[in-house]
């Protein structure tokens, strides 16, 4: 049985504000894509890589790929078209996967510093029997929960949340295959008539009963959305050669 990852990239970045998606963004000269790519393939523990792409963009991106592996690797990737939304995307990420992966990491491409290490604590969580697992950090904000914003823009605090208890989430999410293609299906079909909005992979799983459990995150996991979080990764990549 083997490993594998689907890593998202068909979104457009909006947010980053650039002409090309964001996948191709050229984080210190080299791809988002690329670098997320390489994360992955260097964990050494992932028999193959799905990257999902905006369809037309496919040609360019499969130019990352010349060999049809992750560059300076053995690991096979297939670019495959993505959906309109990330649930979408990683939907078709699945369907391509091939018969014989048994579990699956799901990861952004925009997260693309995440170290190996990242990457094969989660797959080897699900390895030892957890169906599905997530890396997340503590919250380090005090988290507030508030009120209606009047007319001048404030709003009243209704409480002060607790957050020795909260996590923020980042990828790759890991999971049972067979568990993860059951909620994707179930959060389908939920979509089409209640439109719950699920905002990740675990999420789907929880919404179908399943534990979802927590190992710890990387703080070299951020996402890149905006073009301050872009300025802090290169400085990160050249200043501390992350
Ligand atoms: N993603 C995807 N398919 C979509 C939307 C998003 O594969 N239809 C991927 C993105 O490529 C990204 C990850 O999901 O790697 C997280 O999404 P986000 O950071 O929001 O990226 P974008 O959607 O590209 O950015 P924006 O929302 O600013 O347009
Ligand atoms: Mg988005």
């Amino acid at each position: 049985m083997t490993s594998a990852a689907v890593l998202t990239a068909a979104g457009s970045g909006t947010r980053l504000g650039h002409a090309v998606p964001k996948g191709l963004v050229e984080l210190d000269g080299e791809p988002l894509v690329l670098r997320a790519a390489r994360g992955l393939a260097d964990a050494g523990c992932l028999g193959a890589v799905v990257v999902t792409v905006p369809a037309a963009e496919a040609a360019t991106f499969a130019t990352l790929f010349p060999a049809g592996t992750v560059p300076g690797t053995d690991v096979p990737v297939r670019v495959v078209p993505g959906g309109p939304t990330r649930q979408a995307s990683v939907a078709a990420g699945l369907a391509a996967l091939d018969p014989d992966v048994d579990v699956v990491l799901v990861h952004d491409a925009a997260r693309c510093l995440t170290p190996p290490s990242l990457v094969r604590a989660v797959e080897g969580a699900v390895r030892a029997g957890h169906r599905a697992v997530v890396p997340a950090l503590p919250v380090t904000d005090t988290v507030k929960r508030v009120g209606t914003a009047g007319v001048d823009g404030a709003a009243p605090v209704v409480a002060t949340v607790d957050r020795s208890d909260l996590r923020a989430v980042q990828t790759p999410q890991g999971f049972d295959r067979a568990l993860l293609d059951a909620a994707h299906a179930a959060g389908a079909h939920r979509a089409a008539d209640e439109a719950v909005a699920v905002s990740d992979d675990a999420g789907l799983v929880e919404a179908v009963g399943e534990r979802v459990w927590v190992v710890p995150g990387d703080e070299r996991a951020l996402k890149i959305t905006t073009p301050r979080d872009l300025a802090l990764a290169t400085l990160l990549v050249r200043d501390a050669g992350v």
